[in-house]
């Protein structure tokens, strides 16, 4: 990325969480390259400031320079802070995005109770805590987008059921589904818009290496993919960027799967 591509949101603040890799990380880029402004957040610190140095790589100086905030964001207090450091920096938030989420709790009959618990915290509290931060301040403001990641495992994953197992992430997926869905009602009359992407299997430095382990098997993800292809960051940025946008005013508590027609 050398130049900012378009203008999208352009003028916009965006605060992504779980931007130091991945998904969160191609999220944050696009919406740079479209002309937001960053806050970027990550309990990774190292991982977040590469991401910050690729923003500014790519802003040509057009943007203002993105805020980068390492926070746990399934920790209250932390997430107090966050918001109250990016408001007092840039004054508004007007996308937000919780991307941080993951986990695997193994198959059901030896699942521990602290992978269900860590699972369950990771991707629905965060979502939560973020949200009930943006939203106060969204609300006030009559304006603001909200945007989290789902998953194709909100309907239960083939492979991932045959080979690893993992319903409690499954059950925080379909949490998200919800939890979308019941703010985007209290948040309608705001004029604030709240929906999930629900991505297929995204190849990332985390996933790709156990993609390609179970790729040959019967229920691996390939074939178990009507375009037949694993899905790259950006097809989830893109979609992000979309819901972001003033392309998708009148669309809100929906989850849209970007999943190659899983
Ligand atoms: N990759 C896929 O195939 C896929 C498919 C469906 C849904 N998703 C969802 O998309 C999102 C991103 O997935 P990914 O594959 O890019 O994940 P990833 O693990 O590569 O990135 C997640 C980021 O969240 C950060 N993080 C973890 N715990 C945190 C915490 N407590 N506080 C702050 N940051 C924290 C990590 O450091 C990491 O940078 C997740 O919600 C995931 O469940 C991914």
């Amino acid at each position: 990325m050398t130049e900012r591509a378009g203008d999208r949101v352009a003028g916009k603040v965006a605060l992504v969480t779980g931007a130091a890799a991945g998904i969160g990380r191609a999220i944050a880029l696009r919406l740079a390259e479209e002309g937001a402004s960053l806050v970027i957040t990550d309990i990774d610190a190292a991982g977040l400031a590469e991401t910050e140095q690729m923003i500014k790589a790519g802003n040509g100086g057009a943007n203002q320079p993105p805020l980068a905030i390492a926070a746990d964001v399934t920790d209250e207090p932390a997430v107090k802070a966050l918001f109250a450091s990016a408001f007092a920096a840039r004054g508004r938030i007007d996308i937000l995005v919780n991307d941080v989420g993951g986990g695997t709790s193994g198959h059901i009959w030896e699942a521990k109770v602290e992978d269900w618990d860590h699972i369950i915290r990771l991707n629905l509290r965060s979502a939560f805590l973020c949200t009930r931060e943006a939203a106060a301040h969204m609300r006030e403001r009559r304006s603001g987008r909200i945007i989290n990641l789902s998953s194709g495992a909100r309907e239960g994953t083939p492979w991932t059921a045959y080979y690893i197992g993992n319903s409690a992430y499954s059950a925080a997926k379909a949490g998200i589904h919800g939890f979308t869905r019941g703010v985007a009602l209290e948040l309608a009359e705001y004029g604030v818009t709240v929906n999930a992407v629900a991505p297929g299997p995204i190849e990332t430095e985390r996933t790709g290496p156990g993609f390609r382990k179970i790729e040959q098997l019967e229920y691996g993800p390939i074939r178990a993919t009507p375009l037949r292809r694993i899905g790259v960051p950006a097809d989830i940025a893109n979609a992000v960027l979309y819901l972001a946008s003033d392309e998708a005013n009148y669309i809100t508590g929906t989850t849209l799967s970007v999943a190659g027609g899983r």
